[in-house]
């Protein structure tokens, strides 16, 4: 590790960003459009006050369950593509520090290292399942996930086409060769052209390669009638990734979903959507009797979480974040910047009077002057 102290999850920003590339810190950075979405995403953490409980113990105890997995913390690691573009290690590294921590990661279809590579390290993963449009790769891509023990698939709705991130179609962002969606690797791919998997070969100017690679490859017809089908298809749990809408939960709950995640992807797809954290409430409304709630978009700190928490969140998944520690110091970089989340969780959870992440969920909480 750098000389660099790092005393909150944002200084391994500060310190990635002067060790990447300047188009590799907009592609990880940005949002879509605007931006608008992205920057809610964190004025509205800031706008949740949560009320501590007073003499109610102390030694709180962070661990938790989400879906099947035991969990040091009510953290996961979000799913995030291409994460060779932050280390060389890539998802290997980020799922070495995810064991270590105790938490489980949510692997990408885009992922940079084969699925059952990441395996290997013998981390709790949870699949992230992209809708492909080829129904035969799709078939074969959950099968590979089910066989390599992840303990869990999660499908993301939230992107029927890519939202247009401006950041990259001004640099026209291309991944080098050597970053590859490693499981979306053809036989014939391999030995002729062994960077075709990657976005050089669609390339065009104005365009970002990543999104034109993204419409060719995935489906932009998915229908609940085809989540029923993937219902049926594994027996594992199920997550649908990506919902802002209470009706969208409820529809996720009538297909078999067993945790649906609360998100607007980080800003990263419809700029017009409300902030993740505006959305959460509704939804745990609606659902939060029948399957769990996750959360994501914007956590940056154990206050964060317990923010989530006590909007009626199970758990939260953080993204950014953790490519940038990967980016200082690869799976050493992750672990340090977990292991800051862990004492901030459980002392977050302390000072709100919590002795369980069970008991966070009581907590009342204040927004923007409406009483809750
Ligand atoms: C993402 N996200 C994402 N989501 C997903 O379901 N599949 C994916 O492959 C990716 N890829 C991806 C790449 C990068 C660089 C980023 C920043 C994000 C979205 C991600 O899972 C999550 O929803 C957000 O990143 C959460 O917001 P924060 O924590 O980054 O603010």
């Amino acid at each position: 590790m750098s000389q660099a102290r790092f005393y909150t999850l944002d200084d391994f920003e500060v310190a990635a960003r002067a060790v990447l590339p300047a188009e590799v810190v907009d592609y990880f950075a940005g949002g879509s459009g605007s931006e608008r979405a992205l920057a809610a995403n964190r004025s509205a953490l800031d706008a949740v006050s949560v009320y501590p409980r007073m003499l109610a113990g102390a030694a709180a105890d962070s661990a938790t369950t989400m879906l099947a997995s035991l969990a040091a913390m009510p953290v996961a690691i979000a799913p995030m593509a291409y994460q060779r573009l932050a280390h060389p290690d890539g998802e290997l590294a980020m799922a070495r520090a995810a064991r270590t921590a105790g938490v489980p990661m949510m692997v990408s279809t885009l992922s940079s290292y084969p699925i059952e590579q990441i395996a290997d390290t013998e981390a709790d993963l949870w699949f992230q399942l992209y809708w492909l449009r080829d129904q035969d790769r799709l078939e074969q891509l959950i099968g590979r996930a089910e066989k390599a023990g992840c303990s869990a698939i999660a499908v993301t709705i939230d992107l029927p086409i890519m939202g247009r991130r401006l950041r990259d179609v001004r640099n026209e962002f291309t991944l080098p060769a050597q970053v590859i969606a490693a499981n979306l690797v053809d036989e014939s791919d391999s030995a002729a052209d062994p960077g075709s998997t990657s976005m050089a070969h669609v390339q065009r100017a104005g365009a970002s390669a990543v999104a034109a690679h993204t419409s060719e490859r995935f489906g932009p017809t998915l229908s609940w009638a085809e989540l029923e089908w993937l219902r049926a298809r594994t027996s594992l749990p199920l997550v649908i990734k990506g919902i802002l809408d209470p009706r969208d939960a409820i529809r996720a709950v009538e297909v078999g979903a067993d945790a649906v995640v609360v998100s607007n992807h980080g800003g990263r797809q419809f700029d017009g959507a409300p902030a993740s954290i505006s959305a959460l409430g509704a939804v745990v409304s609606a659902v939060g009797a029948s399957c769990q709630v996750l959360f994501d978009s914007g956590i940056r700190s154990g206050t964060d979480v317990l923010r989530a928490l006590a909007l009626g969140a199970s758990g939260v998944l953080v993204g950014r974040p953790m490519l940038w520690a990967l980016a200082v110091d690869g799976a050493d970089g992750v672990e340090q910047a977990l292991s800051m989340l862990a004492t901030e969780v459980a002392e977050a959870l302390t000072l709100a009077g919590c002795l369980d992440v069970a008991s966070s969920r009581d907590l009342r909480t204040r927004i923007e002057g409406s009483l809750r």
